[in-house]
């Protein structure tokens, strides 16, 4: 039996699997909302993390009937890019700056000047975004001193969750990807940014190919979790990495479509592919050796969230899914702009903001909530367009995450992107692929590949309609136009 455990925004997710991959049981314990002091702010508490990581496994092992000696191994995933900072007793100095936190454009600027954005590309394969990790430490070193003096070690969030596990300063390689300190290409700490910028290296983690063993349970993660100490814990990966080996997406020609609070693009790749504008993500893959690119929206499904949480409390996503369709196609000619938390792909803009565009007087509910989901749809079209054109071959997407579980946003999807929309027998992502790590590190299969070959199999497939796929690609045009001629107003709606 083996374990996945992905800590994402909204909960944590434990998963079981046997040794053919098959599911046997999962508990998710919901974490604190992220806390936004001010817009483009966010922040979560590590230890909200760890509780909600401990309340996950016992739940899982407890609901399974399953006993702590039948865990051979143990995969983490999780949220990427976040902040976790630790003082010399390994205690959190103050909450983590999440994946979607945007504050830190000014030092974003500061080290674009300072190392010339073309070393920066040649170092780590990407440019500098707000959301990587590296300007966030930097932003509490310019604001808050106290902080950043106290500084011993830098974690990513799952990785906080292996420290308190295993007791291990560890990462694996492709959630490494995202901290602006890799060297994705080679697949190491890149020596350019660390002294570059003046960093002591003795603070980052050692870095694993996302199979490995890291370490083991201790017997305080025995203790606190119910898991037998001594059981290993893989490198595991990043939740996008994680999430593409659980929908088996491990070879060339099929491209995942991940609807969570963000929505992710995902192709592989044998060797890295670059967007010499940094539109895509170029980041080490959680199989040994590869690479992946992906687009991120970053208000997938937090544009949904957003909408129930503010104007429909009392509904739930299946309830307002159902709402959607009562709309036509197009919602009117009203269209959703999803950019919440700024965007990254493909406008890599930390000051863009959302909203409706083309309201009128006719429009109902229905079509706030079906411009919506077209709105993430179009904007996670431009991702696929983007991964498309760095030659991913793109025969068909599989979809996954809260989104891809409604039938009425694939079949939007189906028409939105052209393409053939796949769902998978597991309808499970990242906690999935997690697990499926483990299992390679705990020896049940000899590689990534062969663990997805045995374990992933297409369940149904949405086609695309030429009359739906027609409108659609009319209001794509539209779509794309919204931005550029909103975007020198952007900056100055503060
Ligand atoms: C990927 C990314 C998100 C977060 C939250 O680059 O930022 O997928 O990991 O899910």
């Amino acid at each position: 039996m083996f374990l996945g455990i992905d800590i994402g925004t909204g909960g944590t997710r434990a998963l079981l699997i046997d040794d053919g991959g098959r599911i046997v049981g999962a508990c998710t314990a919901p974490h604190e909302d992220m806390r936004m002091e001010r817009p483009l702010w966010a922040e979560q508490d590590p230890d909200d993390w760890w509780r909600a990581a401990r309340e996950a496994i016992s739940g899982v092992l407890h609901e399974a009937s399953v006993s702590a000696g039948d865990v051979r191994a143990v995969g983490l995933s999780g949220q990427m890019h976040g902040l976790v900072i630790l003082d010399e007793k390994h205690e959190v100095i103050r909450p983590s700056l999440i994946w979607c936190d945007q504050r830190s454009q000014p030092q974003v600027d500061a080290i674009n000047e300072k190392l010339g954005r073309e070393k920066i590309l040649e170092s780590i394969a990407n440019p500098v975004l707000t959301g990587f990790t590296l300007p966030k430490l930097l932003w509490v070193r310019d604001n808050e001193p106290h902080h950043y003096e106290r500084v011993r070690r830098l974690l990513l969030p799952k990785d906080y969750i292996r420290l308190r596990l295993t007791g291990e300063f560890a990462t694996d390689v492709s959630d490494a990807s995202g901290m602006a300190l890799f060297n994705v290409a080679r697949r190491q700490w890149s020596g350019n940014m660390v002294t570059g910028l003046g960093l002591d290296s003795d603070i980052l983690p050692m870095v694993y190919e996302s199979p490995a063993v890291t370490g083991v349970v201790s017997p305080s993660g025995a203790e606190a979790t119910g898991l037998r100490r001594g059981t290993r814990v893989v490198g595991g990966g990043g939740d996008q990495a994680a999430s593409a080996v659980g929908n088996g997406i491990v070879e060339a020609g099929i491209v995942s479509c991940t609807l969570g609070t963000s929505g992710v693009v995902f192709a592989h790749m044998d060797k890295p592919a670059y967007d010499p504008e940094g539109r895509v993500h170029t980041f080490c893959h959680a199989v040994p050796g590869k690479w992946h690119v992906m687009g991120v929206t970053q208000g997938a499904g937090l544009s949904l969230q957003w909408f129930r949480n503010q104007l429909a409390p009392d509904a739930d996503y299946d309830a307002l899914t159902a709402e959607a369709a009562k709309a036509e196609p197009g919602s009117q000619g009203l269209f959703w702009l999803p950019y919440l938390m700024g965007e990254r792909t493909p406008h890599l803009d930390a000051s863009a903001r959302g909203g409706w565009i083309g309201l009128t007087a006719k429009h109902t509910r229905a079509d706030l909530v079906r411009a919506i989901l077209e709105g993430v749809s179009y904007s996670q079209r431009d991702c696929l367009e983007l991964v498309e054109g760095l030659g991913a071959q793109v025969d068909s997407v599989r979809v996954s995450g809260g989104g891809g579980r409604s039938g009425f946003w694939r079949a939007m999807l189906a028409n939105i992107f052209r393409r053939r929309i796949v769902t998978l027998e597991t309808q499970e992502g990242s906690a999935y692929g997690a697990a499926l790590l483990a299992a390679v590190g705990g020896g049940a299969f000899g590689t990534v590949e062969e663990a997805c070959r045995t374990a992933v199999r297409e369940r149904d497939t949405d086609s695309p309609e030429p009359a739906a796929a027609a409108l659609y690609e009319a209001g794509y045009g539209v779509f794309r136009s919204l931005y550029p001629a909103l975007k020198p107003l952007f900056p100055r709606m503060v």
